[in-house]
């Protein structure tokens, strides 16, 4: 057994990376189904209790673990981590920002600790403050990414070989290739988004599925949000936010994320994807996706 799917508890070391509001508990828990690491995300929720909500749906769903995500820049970070802990969460990610205050609380209530880093010296700085693993994200990732983004085809090895603890491979990887070479690179296992979101079980609407379909290899762009940018699909809206340079209020966040994402309004919000969406032509299950990644 891999060492990433035995510190996680899973079959395979494939986790399904946290996705705002479209990582649904029927998603996490057909991917945990699937053997592979289903995650909830919290960053976006309106308020802590939902999270918890959300566990106890997971849990009717699998008997299998999963995880959870925490968003440093989230301002119910703290209370949220006091949920995960009382619910029984045993494998946390944290990413957007410094671990340091969440790791000794997580590691305290006995939980391992992914830390999600864009470069080299981030991810020496996580395993310093004591991060049990390293998900090294490639700037071809979908969501968040800061201004000085190296790719996956570089970061993953120059991490390896510059931390002991194991390496998670983000950014770009949709099927048994990527896969592959995932592990190729020195990584002990991946951390998949973009082609979770074109599954049967993702809630995301299909109007963001079928634009995933649609878009080739260039279809992603960066678009500034102030401190940081987005990775997502070159949709009319974001093209406009690319071109102008402006970002309206509304474009990111709060409720545009259900309007656009859940509800299909693609000129409500930005759609997050990586380029990988240049890989995607289906919209199958996510057992499917993971027995083909495996094979
Ligand atoms: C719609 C969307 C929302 C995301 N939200 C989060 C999040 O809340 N927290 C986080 O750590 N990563 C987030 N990510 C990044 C993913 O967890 C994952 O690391 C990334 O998608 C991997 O790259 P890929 O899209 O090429 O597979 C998000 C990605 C997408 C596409």
């Amino acid at each position: 057994m891999s060492k990433v799917a035995e510190l996680l508890g899973c079959g395979y070391p494939i986790i399904q990376g946290a996705m705002g509001n479209i990582c649904n508990p029927e998603l996490v828990a057909a991917v945990s189904e699937a053997d592979g690491f289903g995650l909830l995300a919290t960053a976006f929720v309106s308020e802590p209790e939902m999270v918890r909500t959300q566990i106890h749906e997971t849990k009717k769903l699998t008997r299998k673990p999963f995880g959870a995500n925490l968003q440093v820049m989230s301002q119910h970070t703290p209370k949220i981590a006091e949920i995960l802990a009382e619910e029984g969460i045993r494998v946390v990610t944290v990413s957007g920002g410094s671990p340091k205050a969440l790791i000794p609380f997580l590691h305290e209530r006995a939980i391992t600790v992914l830390v999600v880093v864009p470069t080299v010296s981030v991810a020496v700085k996580a395993e310093a403050l004591g991060a049990d693993a390293i998900i090294a994200e490639g700037s071809e990732s979908g969501g968040i990414q800061g201004f000085n983004g190296v790719s996956t085809m570089v970061l993953v090895p120059a991490v390896v070989d510059a931390v002991k603890v194991p390496v998670i491979a983000a950014g770009g990887i949709g099927d048994s290739r990527g896969y592959k070479a995932a592990l190729d690179l020195g990584a002990s296992g991946v951390q998949i988004g973009t082609r979770f979101i074109a599954t049967l079980e993702c809630i995301a609407h299909l109007n963001y599925k079928n634009t995933l379909l649609e878009y080739e290899d260039t279809g992603t762009c960066l678009v500034n949000v102030g401190p940081f940018q987005i990775r997502a699909l070159r949709t009319p809206l974001a093209a406009k936010m690319v071109n102008e340079g402006e970002t309206p209020e509304f474009s990111f966040g709060g409720n545009s994320i259900d309007a656009s994402w859940i509800q299909g309004d693609l000129d409500a919000g930005i759609l997050p994807a990586g380029e990988v969406t240049g890989l995607i032509h289906d919209i199958p299950s996510v057992k499917e996706v993971i027995e083909e990644m495996v094979k």
